[in-house]
């Protein structure tokens, strides 16, 4: 049986620390596996997951492709462009049909808020949400949480400030909730307009529109994408304007704390968030953040497929 409370992982709205430990201790072995010559196991032979994307991804789509090929699992990738949804079939067709073919788990991306959830409610699948519309992002955050753990070790009064278009950001929205949960200390900063619309759904996190108050003493910057696919229409003056308010420049860097961690979910618009010289700079932890999304992602489908190889 799976140690975790939960049969689907949704989102970590309402997250159990325990939960999220048991994640992130799984994930440091599978970590050290990837590091490994021949960085394959047995751990979900014979166990089939069906990536279901419906909307574009480069880094979150590989990541779980690869996490589930070093977990030995057999996989279908499944992309809506070319799909019978363009015949009109509905979502949960879509589902059923596939679920038919005995699957055990599904990944799943969708622009629609709630998707994966109603998914889970309507079908036998075990479902993972690999990012619904602006809402969560949940292995992002736990791949930026074990990021932070790896560089700053325990997270408990730790100072993580998370910068840009948050009103937008599922990952965001994920890393409050997370990150809450084991203890750090969450600052959100952006432009008013950029703000959640209802921060009474974030307790204990301080919001501000000052970029330098924002990232003062903090211990890691998370910076956002301006989502410009999810902007109703003038919510910015300008991106320019954006950046000299709000992006993380050098001279932010300099303002901050010294060896404070740079972090990004990426894709980076560069030049408008983060500064190349501070993307591709020495307290930039991004690439790390990419390859520890592989083991967390391991760890979530090994630990949620946990009971299926024996029944
Ligand atoms: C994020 C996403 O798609 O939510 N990217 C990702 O998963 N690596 C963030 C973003 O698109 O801004």
């Amino acid at each position: 049986m799976s140690s975790l409370s939960m049969r689907h992982l949704l989102g970590l709205r309402d997250a159990k620390p325990n939960d999220l430990r048991v994640i992130l201790d799984t994930t440091r072995s599978f970590r050290s596996i990837l590091d490994r010559p021949v960085k394959k196991v047995p751990s979900m032979r014979g166990l089939t997951v069906v990536n279901l994307f419906f909307e574009d991804s480069t880094r979150t789509r590989i990541s779980f492709e690869l996490a589930e090929k070093r977990l030995s699992a057999d996989l279908v990738n499944f992309a809506s462009s070319g799909s019978s949804l363009k015949k009109g079939e509905t979502i949960l067709d879509t589902l059923r049909n596939i679920e038919a073919m005995k699957i055990d788990l599904v990944v799943v991306r969708h622009s629609g808020t709630g998707v994966p959830a109603f998914l889970a409610k309507h079908s036998n699948a075990i479902i993972v949400n690999a990012g619904d519309g602006a809402n969560e992002h949940p292995t992002q955050a736990l791949l930026d949480m074990y990021t932070l753990e790896q560089e700053l070790g325990s997270l408990r009064g730790k100072t993580v400030c998370i910068v840009g278009d948050v009103r937008h950001s599922r990952v965001a929205r994920s890393n409050i909730w997370g990150l809450s949960a084991l203890g750090a200390k969450v600052r959100v900063c952006g432009p008013s307009t950029l703000l959640p619309k209802n921060p009474a759904e974030f307790q204990n996190v301080v919001f501000t529109t000052d970029v330098r108050h924002a990232v003062n003493n903090a211990d890691a910057v998370i910076a956002l994408r301006l989502q410009k696919e999810r902007q109703d229409d003038n919510l910015l003056p300008s991106l320019r304007e954006y950046r000299n308010f709000f992006g993380i420049t050098e001279e932010v860097l300099e303002s901050s704390k010294a060896g404070v961690k740079i972090m990004h979910p990426g894709p980076i618009n560069r030049g408008v968030e983060l500064d190349s010289t501070v993307a591709d700079g020495s307290n930039s932890v991004i690439l790390e953040q990419v390859s520890n999304g592989v083991a967390v992602r391991m760890a979530i489908l090994y630990l949620l497929s946990g009971g299926l190889a024996h029944e």
